[in-house]
């Protein structure tokens, strides 16, 4: 009876520590879930445009759903080692990435922000050298910070706590993408964004060499943006994330 109890412990022990394990029927998205409305959690569901883009090519291949989080620096790791059949994240196309993976078509053209304290005005980048400036770990804001700005951030695991860091004065700016950022300045009186200070477009990421699974999610992205769907997507899921805002 003991060695049963001990088995099954270790048995939930190692099904914490590798997540939701993927099911041979299912495909399985990777996400990180804390950038609304791409992804966010509704409750514990994870909910968003980049869910419902990925569920549409499950629908297309006959095969049932399965989405989890993690944090963003192992989002793409999770396609390449096959523990997840696609990445979508709000994953910005870069040179760099393409190197270890397959992008989609883009489905979003878009661009990260300088998230500031009116009090503290942003006028333009070189502003930014020698600033504490906070960033989501793993992000093209924070390969803006390291790459160009040739500093190091202040890395958070979220938007939403490098602005938190912005608010409690412990970082002067906060570098996002622009939609998560406007939904973290909702409601902030005193915080306000740049213009664009990047232009990056979002696509679908899947381990290299899958040509079926590639042609398929491009198919959708195609009919999505063509009938209308990802509009309604968008347009629906910046209001419920902002509603959430508002809780
Ligand atoms: N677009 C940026 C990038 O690719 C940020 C994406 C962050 N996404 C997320 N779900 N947290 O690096």
């Amino acid at each position: 009876m003991k060695k049963l109890t001990m088995l099954a412990i270790a048995a939930v022990a190692a099904y914490m520590f590798t997540g939701c394990a993927k099911q041979d029927d299912s495909l399985k998205m990777i996400t990180e879930a804390t950038f609304p409305p791409y992804e966010f959690l509704r409750g514990q569901e994870i909910a968003g445009i980049d869910v419902e883009i990925c569920k549409a090519v499950a629908a297309k291949l006959g095969k049932k759903f399965q989405a989890e989080t993690v944090d963003f620096d192992s989002v793409i790791p999770a396609v390449i080692s096959g523990k997840a059949d696609l990445a979508a994240a709000g994953i910005t196309i870069t040179e760099d990435r393409k190197k270890n993976v397959d992008f989609s078509d883009p489905y979003v053209k878009t661009g990260i922000v300088v998230i500031y304290k009116k009090s503290n005005p942003f006028k333009d980048k070189d502003q930014l050298k020698g600033k504490k400036i906070g960033v989501q770990a793993g992000t093209t804001s924070e390969t803006f910070v390291t790459d160009q700005l040739k500093q190091e951030p202040e890395r958070s695991k979220s938007p939403a706590e490098a602005v938190a860091a912005l608010k409690a004065g412990r970082v002067e700016f906060v570098i996002a993408d622009i939609d998560p950022a406007k939904n973290c300045v909702k409601g902030e009186a005193d915080l306000a964004l740049s213009d664009f200070i990047t232009s990056e477009e979002y696509a679908v990421a899947i381990r290299k060499g899958q040509p079926e699974l590639l042609k398929a999610i491009n198919e959708t992205i195609a009919e999505v943006k063509k009938d209308g769907r990802l509009a309604k997507w968008i347009a629906d899921f910046t209001a419920e994330a902002d509603k959430l805002k508002d809780k």
